[in-house]
């Protein structure tokens, strides 16, 4: 038996999974292309997308937004034929969220997900670009969250002020890669496990469905690995499955060889909690760089990259741009890479087609279990 198809409002897709957005630079148009033409969704991560354009330091918003057009535009290249979609995922704590947005729509990219802080005013710049056009806009939106309570303060904003009901809800539990959404005290609470909140949220959004006339799929993120964890989150009430980890060693994922080795190397042991200057709690895979700033090391750079609106330049210890994307290029002594609880368990690199392969390869075996 298939993977169950996923339904965001008109349309239809045939795999059930997202390729979570991952940035600095490590999803752009050729993982989320490869993602899109196996039928799932497919991300470009918004995050600092324009650190190659020459004019960053000087054009920050004009360079990214630059950048994720033409990420977006690569992607649709790449995917022609796909089944699956292509989304871009924009984070609330970015300096340039308004602009990032504006230019996502005007790309008419399939769907904008948005976390790391709460996507309040997200339907405006669709309500902004339709008005502009004279036309409806087809791009879905989707918030981030790590609890109910999150989901639903967005879910009612959005309603009341705008009329609309999310397309569709990613719920990130505490063992995802990258900033999370919980305090750092919270995070080992059974309280906050995947499993518990997953059935929360897709409560919590039942009376917006019924408001919207339409289901609202809810899909589950953080420590998700074989087909098998697909199947047991599905069974409480997710539609699908984020995925980030997994993504990283594929050969299509955009990051650098050596990026991708650190993920093979690394064990369980090797990850550790990072207090990111974006403010929030971070999973990453412990490196000497780590070390040096747990150690009280500082590394003060100029801010070139404005990128963070929470990031106060004079504190930080370093610059987690800097550090991001030194890392994607494979330099970690002057980085560090951000990945999930599973890290240690990764041991090949493989093609996207061949881990959606076993990954279904593994849900339909735990069916017979
Ligand atoms: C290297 C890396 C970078 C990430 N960057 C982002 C990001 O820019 N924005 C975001 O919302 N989530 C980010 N995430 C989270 C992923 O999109 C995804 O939700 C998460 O990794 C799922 O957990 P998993 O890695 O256990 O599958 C990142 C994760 C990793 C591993």
């Amino acid at each position: 038996m298939p993977f169950p198809t996923l339904t965001i409002a008109d349309k239809t897709i045939p795999l059930p999974i997202i390729q979570g957005g991952m940035g600095v630079g490590v999803s752009l148009h050729k993982l989320a292309a490869a993602v899109a033409n196996e039928g799932g969704i497919g991300v470009i991560a918004g995050a600092l997308i324009g650190f190659r354009e020459k004019d960053i330091a000087k054009n920050p918003i004009e360079a990214d937004s630059r950048a994720l057009a033409g990420e977006i535009r690569a992607a649709r290249e790449h995917s022609q034929n796909a089944q699956g979609l292509i989304g871009v995922n924009i984070m609330v704590a970015l300096c340039n969220f308004a602009a990032l947005v504006r230019t996502a729509v005007a790309e008419k990219v399939d769907v904008i997900f948005s976390g790391a802080g709460l996507p309040l005013d997200l339907p405006s710049y669709l309500r902004e670009a339709a008005e502009k056009a004279q036309e409806e806009i087809h791009t879905k939106i989707a918030p981030i969250v790590s609890s109910a309570r999150a989901v639903s303060l967005i879910a009612k904003k959005w309603w009341n002020e705008y009329s609309k009901a999310p397309d569709l809800v990613v719920v990130e539990g505490p063992l995802a890669g990258g900033h999370l959404g919980f305090k750092r005290a919270e995070l080992d609470s059974p309280a906050n496990r995947l499993e518990i909140i997953v059935p929360q949220v897709v409560e919590a959004l039942k009376q917006f469905e019924d408001k919207c006339g339409r289901a609202i799929p809810v899909m589950a993120g953080g420590g998700i690995y074989t087909g098998a964890d697909i199947r047991d989150i599905m069974e409480r009430g997710a539609s699908g499955v984020q995925m980030g980890t997994r993504f990283v060693t594929t050969w299509e994922c955009d990051a650098s060889l050596g990026f991708k080795k650190a993920f093979l190397e690394a064990a369980e042991k090797d990850q550790m909690i990072i207090q990111s200057p974006v403010g929030m709690p971070g999973r990453a895979i412990r490196s000497q760089f780590l070390r040096d700033m747990e150690n009280g090391l500082k590394k003060p750079a100029n801010c070139i990259y404005h990128c963070i609106k929470t990031c106060d330049p004079a504190t930080t210890p370093y610059c987690i741009s800097l550090a991001l994307v030194n890392a994607q290029k494979g330099q970690l002594d002057r980085g560090f890479a951000f990945a999930g609880a599973n890290v240690g368990r990764v041991n090949d690199i493989l093609s996207v087609e061949k881990l959606v392969e076993i990954l279904l390869e593994e849900y339909e075996a735990s069916a017979r279990r």
